[in-house]
């Protein structure tokens, strides 16, 4: 178990909360120790009176500042884009690792809601003056996440963004790991990482594995206690809350038989992936 600092609750005010797309807000608030995560790292952010869920960090800025992306999805997030400015939430966190950030030439692969850890990632990268290449994909333009934020990043790094959308109005008609097997077969990256759909991962990562590329991606699993103690975020012999969020290829390879395959339900038994999507 992990009980660290970061563990301990804390009661803070939402500050700023912006419509990203329609069915995703981003919420800003306070929190020193948040403030010093890294990318890939996540929060427990508990809904007074209701529950506690996980969230990646989307920024973080010297003022204390961070900010999370949530996708209304079921009752929790629903509540959470009720909240406004001044209403107050409670905070566990940085938890979990982060991704490794590499030099060379890495490519960045997000759908969704894994565009905002990414996004953060590219900043930092950014400034390591990495050459970047990033694919996002969603269904629609609209849902298409932080794409003038990434955009902005063009102006003082090597870097690129190729876009695509289920419904094609935005970019490559089609799903992202289509550009992703599209952009391997033609060139070479030091380093892939990738965040988004556990489905989506299994590809990319079949197509690092071809490609014999580097992988680093965020995994999301049922999370109930984030500090190692519960169970149910198990993928094989890892904890996601404390052996990641953040794996590489190498641990990919170890829980094959699980990743994109099975999760834990709440009364933790295995279940099919598809079963609780
Ligand atoms: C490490 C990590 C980082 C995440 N980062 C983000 C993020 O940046 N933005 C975002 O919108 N979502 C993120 N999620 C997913 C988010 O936690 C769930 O969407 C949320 O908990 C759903 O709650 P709900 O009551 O609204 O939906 P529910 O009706 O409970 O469920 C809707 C879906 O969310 C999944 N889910 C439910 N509870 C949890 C839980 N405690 N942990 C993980 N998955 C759950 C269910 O399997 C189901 O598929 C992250 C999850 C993890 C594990
Ligand atoms: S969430 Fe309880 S062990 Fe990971």
């Amino acid at each position: 178990m992990l009980l660290t600092e970061n563990n301990l609750m804390r009661v803070t005010e939402i500050k700023r909360a912006t419509r990203e797309s329609p069915r995703v807000k981003e919420f800003f608030f306070h929190d020193e120790p948040c403030s010093k995560g890294r990318p890939g790292q996540f929060v427990m952010i508990w809904l007074p009176g209701f529950d506690e869920i996980p969230m990646s960090l989307s920024s973080t800025h010297p003022n204390g500042l961070v900010s999370v992306a949530v996708a209304k999805v079921g009752e929790a997030t629903e509540l959470f884009h009720k909240k406004r400015e001044g209403d107050l939430v409670g905070v566990r966190g940085p938890l979990g690792n982060s991704f490794q950030l590499e030099r060379g030439n890495v490519l960045l692969i997000g759908g969704g809601t894994g565009i905002a850890p990414l996004a953060f990632l590219a900043e930092e990268l950014a400034g390591l003056k990495t050459g970047i290449t990033f694919l996002m994909g969603a269904k629609t333009k609209e849902e298409l996440l932080f794409l003038s934020r990434i955009k902005r990043l063009s102006t003082n790094t090597k870097f690129r963004v190729f876009t695509s959308t289920e419904d094609g109005s935005f970019g490559h008609k089609g799903v992202v790991t289509e550009l992703a097997e599209e952009i391997l077969e033609k060139e070479e990256f030091d380093t892939i990482y990738a965040c988004g759909k556990e489905l989506m991962l299994l590809k990319i990562f079949r197509l690092a594995q071809k490609h014999r590329t580097p992988l680093q991606v965020s995994l999301e699993r049922l999370m109930r206690c984030a500090i190692g103690l519960c169970g149910s975020c198990v993928i094989g012999k890892y904890r996601v809350c404390v052996d990641g969020p953040v794996f590489t290829d190498r641990q990919l390879k170890e829980v094959e038989s699980e990743f994109g395959r099975f999760r834990r339900s709440l009364d933790g038994s295995k279940v099919p992936l598809q079963s609780l999507r």
